[in-house]
């Protein structure tokens, strides 16, 4: 087990030689991983096992619940890295991001969060910070949804602020080209090679019609599967479609697997940003095609691409505090 933990510590350092330096500064409860791995194995040891309880119980009530989890990490680590900023009510001082283009009437799972947390500050308080709470709960959702595990680096502060503007500009929209994917990716330190792996999360979940009125006109798209485009012009069709949603993997909607690629090949992905992996580049493509052939190969880069994207400022930020209410600051 240590022995395992070191040798990924060895790996993610080795493939993200920028963050190494601001992981290591500063970090030392663990020679063996200046990560930190599992700092709260003393302090709370049971936060793991309570915070995968409440996630079985809330994707077991509605298995959307584990996407929507999944992507709540996301959504926090790309706006000033993974400090739980998404989580902030609104304030005097500032205004959240919920209210956030890619987040208004959008992100969903808040109440599953706090029931985590108010049980964590029973058991251990002001132990557990609120962007681990998050990191933890997307682990869980993708195993609990078919998926790879693996170890959650511990150790998140959690921000005293969170930026409206940051999600807005930060987080890529879904009529994105690949250029502009990439280059939202490499702007918080991420490849090509990570955007890819990890839109592979839209193997569960769901999308509202507006996220996709531009794979509604077929006669825009030569390539597009025209059964599929009619099936979603049937969902979105008649009046208040505002709501309206559909699968992301409409094969496997709730298992994560590499069928979300699968469906790219075949003209069925469902975001125009989906589609351009496949339409749009010819080096995503490529590595389109290696997980459509090889699913543990996506599985493995998924978990790496996890792993970078969870430790993204994560250790830098001096002035981070543990909250004791994952919607407001201390
Ligand atoms: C590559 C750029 C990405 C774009 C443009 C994008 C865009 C979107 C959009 C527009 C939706 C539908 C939202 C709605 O209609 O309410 C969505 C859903 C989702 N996204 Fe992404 N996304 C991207 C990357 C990611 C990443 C990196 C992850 C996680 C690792 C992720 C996880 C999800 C999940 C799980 C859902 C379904 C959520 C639910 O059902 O509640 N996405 N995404
Ligand atoms: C995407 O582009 C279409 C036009 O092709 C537009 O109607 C839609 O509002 C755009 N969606 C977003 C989220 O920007």
């Amino acid at each position: 087990m240590a022995m395992q933990l070191a040798l990924l510590c060895l790996v993610i350092l080795k493939l993200t030689p920028a963050f190494a330096s601001t992981l290591t500064e500063g970090y030392g409860d663990d020679p063996g991983c200046p990560f930190g791995s599992n700092i709260y194995q003393y302090t709370c040891p049971e936060a793991e096992a309570i915070i995968f309880s409440w996630v079985e119980q809330a994707v077991s009530a509605d298995s959307r619940m584990a996407a929507s989890l999944l992507r709540l990490h996301f959504h926090d680590c790309f706006v000033n890295g993974c400090d739980a900023s998404v989580l902030l009510d609104d304030t005097q001082d500032f205004v959240g991001e919920k209210t956030a283009a890619p987040n208004l009437n959008s992100l969903r799972g808040f109440e599953v969060i706090d029931k985590i947390k108010s049980e964590l500050e029973l058991v251990c308080p002001q132990t557990v910070s609120c962007a681990d709470i998050l990191a933890t709960v997307a682990r869980d959702s993708v195993l609990l949804s078919g998926g790879p595990i693996w170890e959650v680096q511990m150790g998140r502060k959690d921000s005293m602020t969170a930026s409206k503007d940051a999600a807005n500009n930060n987080i890529p929209g879904p009529n994105s080209t690949v250029d502009i994917l990439v280059a939202k990716f490499e702007n918080v330190g991420l490849t090509l090679q990570d955007m890819v792996a990890l839109s592979g999360a839209h193997t569960i979940g769901k999308a509202r019609c507006r996220t996709f009125t531009s794979r509604l006109q077929s006669s825009s798209n030569s390539d597009a599967n025209i059964d599929f485009i009619a099936s979603l012009q049937q969902i979105c069709s008649g009046p208040d479609n505002s709501n309206r949603v559909a699968h992301l993997d409409l094969a496997t909607p709730a298992t994560f697997d590499n069928q979300y690629y699968v469906n790219l090949l075949s003209g069925e992905g469902l975001l125009p940003s989906d589609q351009v992996l496949v339409n749009g580049n010819g080096e995503t493509r490529q590595i389109v095609e290696t997980y459509v052939e090889n699913p543990l190969a996506f599985f493995e880069d998924f978990k790496v691409s996890m792993l970078k994207m969870g430790s993204l400022g994560s250790l830098s930020q001096s002035n981070g505090q543990i909250r004791r209410n994952c919607r407001i600051i201390n």
